[in-house]
C-alpha cells in the first residue's frame, strides 16, 4: 500500500473508531437514539470503504461479489424480519460473526506468507492472537446458533442439565489450553521437534504436510464448539436476556482477536467497543435478574434450585373475568394510571393503541406511567423502542426501580401482555425457577387488569399467581383488539 494511501486509511479508521463511540453514546438516550444510530451507519460505510482502499485483496472480483451477496442478504432479512424476531435475528448476527472469526483465524493459520512477517517472539504471539480468535468465535458460533433456536421456540426454552455437567465444562476448558500450549509450541520453529520446510526463506514446521499444530488447532475448536452448544443448552427460559448480551459480548472478543491476527486497527477498537460494551451490558442484566455475573460466563446459571416449570405450573384457584366495558369505566374512575407492558404488547403490535389511550387519559387530567422491565420483551430495551415509535413520551417512561414503591398510589395498573416480569412467585417461592428475579409489584396497587388471550403460561414457563389475586381482573383478548374497544368507549 502507497504511503499516501495508508495516511487516508488510518485517519478514515480513526474516524470511523470515533464515529462508534458517538453511536455507542447516542444509543445509550432515547431522544439521541437516532443520531447515535446514523453515527453507527456512517462509522461502517466509511470503515468498509477504507477497508477496501487498503487493498485488502488484489482480487476485487471475489470481493464485488462478496460484498454484494452480503449487503443483499442483510437488506432482505433487515426488510422481512418483525419486531418481535429481533432478537433472534441479533443471535443469528453473533453467530456469524463468531464463525467470521473462526474461519479467518483458520485461514491466516494456514497462509504460509504469515511466516515471512512474523518471527521469534512476534510468532508466538500471532500464534496465540489466532488461537484466542479461532476459540473465542467458535464458542461464539454454536452458542448463538443454540440461542438463536431457543429463541425463537425451535429448541425447547428450558434448561438441559447433564450429570456432571460442570466437569464436563472444566475438562473442556482444559483440552482447551492443553491444545494450546501443544499449538503454540509445535508452530514454533524455535521449539518445534518436527520437520522443518523452506517456504520463502523461513522455517515452517510442517506435520504429514500440515503446518505443525494444526491437531492441536482443531481439537480445541470441536472442544470450543461443543462448549458453545453445551453453555447455552444448560440455560433456562428466563435467563436467556443475560445469553444474548453475553454472546454479544464474545462476539466483540472474537472480533477484537482477530483485528490482532490481521494487524488491523479498527477491528481491534471495534471489537473492544463491543466486547466491553456487551460484558457491560450482562453486568447490568445479571443485577436486574438477581444473577451471578461468574456464575454465567461459567454457563448454566440460574437453574441451581433445578425446578422446571412444570413443577410450578398448576392452577392456584379462581379467576375473575373482565369486560372492555367495566375496563372503560375503571378507567374513568381512576386518577392514577400504570402501564406495564410486556412481550405480548410487542406480539399484538399495541403500543399504538396504548399510546392513543395514554393521550386521551391524560387529556382528561390523568396521571398515566409506563413501568418498564429490564427484560421485558425479548431484546434489552425493547419496549422503549416500540413506545418511542408510538409517540409516547419519554418522561412518563419509568424504569421498573422508579416506580416500584408508588404502586400502593396506584389505582389501576394496565398489564399489557406481560406475564413472567409481574409474576410474584419470583419473590414468594424459593423454589420457582424465576426466584430472586426482581418483578413489577403490580398487584400493590389497588387493581391490576391482565390482558393476554388465554391462562398460558410466559417465556419462563412459570404459572403466575397474579391471575388468582383478589385485586386481579382478567381481560382476556389479543391486546391491540381489547385496546381498541376501551378505546372506543373512552373516547
Ligand atoms: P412473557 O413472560 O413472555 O409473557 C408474554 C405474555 O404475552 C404471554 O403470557 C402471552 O399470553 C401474552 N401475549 C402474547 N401475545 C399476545 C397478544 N397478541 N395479545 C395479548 N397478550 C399476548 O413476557 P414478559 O412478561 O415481557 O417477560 C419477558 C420474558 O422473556 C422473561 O422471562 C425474560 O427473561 C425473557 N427474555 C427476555 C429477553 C430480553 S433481553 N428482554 C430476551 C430473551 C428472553 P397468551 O399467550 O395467553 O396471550
Amino acid at each position: 500500500m502507497s504511503e499516501g494511501i495508508n495516511g487516508i486509511v488510518t485517519c478514515a479508521y480513526l474516524g470511523a473508531a470515533v464515529l462508534f463511540i458517538l453511536a455507542l453514546g447516542g444509543l445509550s438516550n432515547q431522544e439521541k437514539a437516532r443520531r447515535g444510530n446514523l453515527f453507527g451507519m456512517i462509522g461502517i460505510s466509511v470503515a468498509i470503504i477504507a477497508t477496501i482502499l487498503s487493498h485488502v485483496t488484489a482480487n476485487h472480483w471475489v470481493l464485488a461479489v462478496g460484498l454484494a451477496i452480503g449487503a443483499t442478504a442483510g437488506l432482505l432479512l433487515a426488510l422481512r424480519v418483525q419486531m418481535t424476531q429481533m432478537p433472534e435475528l441479533v443471535a443469528i448476527l453473533h453467530s456469524l460473526v463468531g464463525m467470521a472469526a473462526m474461519l479467518v483465524g483458520f485461514a491466516n493459520y494456514f497462509d504460509p506468507k504469515t511466516l515471512e512477517h512474523y518471527v521469534g517472539a512476534a510468532l508466538m504471539v500471532h500464534d496465540i492472537e489466532t488461537y484466542l480468535g479461532i476459540l473465542i468465535g467458535a464458542v461464539t458460533f454454536t452458542g448463538s446458533v443454540i440461542a438463536f433456536g431457543k429463541l425463537s421456540a425451535r429448541i425447547t426454552g428450558k434448561p438441559m442439565l447433564l450429570p456432571g455437567r460442570h466437569f464436563i465444562n472444566l475438562l473442556l476448558l482444559v483440552v482447551s489450553i492443553w491444545a494450546g500450549i501443544v499449538f503454540v509450541m509445535q508452530h514454533d520453529p524455535r521449539t518445534s521437534p518436527d520437520a522443518i520446510a523452506m517456504v520463502g526463506g523461513n522455517l515452517l514446521p510442517t506435520i504429514n504436510g500440515l503446518p505443525a499444530g494444526t491437531l492441536a488447532l482443531l481439537v480445541m475448536t470441536v472442544a470450543a464448539l461443543l462448549f458453545g452448544v453445551h453453555m447455552v443448552m444448560a440455560i433456562g427460559g428466563a435467563d436467556m436476556p443475560v445469553v444474548v448480551s453475553m454472546l454479544n459480548s464474545y462476539s466483540g472478543w472474537a472480533a477484537a482477536a482477530t483485528g490482532f491476527m490481521l494487524d488491523n486497527d479498527l477491528l481491534i477498537v471495534t471489537g473492544a467497543l463491543v466486547g466491553s460494551s456487551g460484558a457491560i451490558l450482562s453486568y447490568i442484566m445479571c443485577r436486574a435478574m438477581n444473577r451471578k455475573f461468574l456464575a454465567v460466563l461459567a454457563g448454566g446459571f440460574g437453574t441451581a434450585g433445578g425446578a422446571t416449570a412444570a413443577k410450578s405450573a398448576q392452577a392456584q384457584g379462581e379467576i375473575s373475568e373482565i369486560k372492555a366495558q367495566e375496563v372503560a369505566e375503571l378507567l374513568k374512575e381512576a386518577r392514577s394510571v400504570m402501564v406495564v407492558p410486556g412481550y405480548g404488547m410487542a406480539v399484538a403490535h399495541a403500543q399504538h393503541m396504548i399510546a392513543r389511550i395514554t393521550a386521551e387519559l391524560r387529556g382528561k387530567g390523568k396521571t398515566v406511567r409506563f413501568a418498564i422491565h429490564p427484560v421485558a420483551g425479548r431484546m434489552p430495551g425493547h419496549m422503549n423502542v416500540l413506545l418511542a415509535e408510538a409517540d409516547v413520551p419519554y418522561d412518563i417512561v419509568f424504569e421498573m426501580d422508579e416506580v416500584n414503591e408508588d404502586f400502593p398510589n396506584v389505582d389501576v395498573t394496565i398489564v399489557c401482555g406481560a406475564n413472567d416480569i409481574v409474576n410474584p412467585s419470583a419473590l414468594e417461592d424459593p423454589a420457582s425457577p424465576i426466584a430472586g428475579m426482581p418483578v413489577v409489584e403490580c398487584w400493590k396497587g389497588k387493581v391490576a387488569i391482565v390482558m393476554k388471550r388465554s391462562m398460558a403460561t410466559g417465556y419462563a414457563g412459570v404459572d403466575n399467581p397474579l391471575f388468582y389475586k383478589e385485586n386481579t381482573r382478567m381481560f382476556f383478548g389479543d391486546a391491540k383488539k381489547s385496546l381498541e374497544e376501551v378505546c372506543k368507549l373512552l373516547e
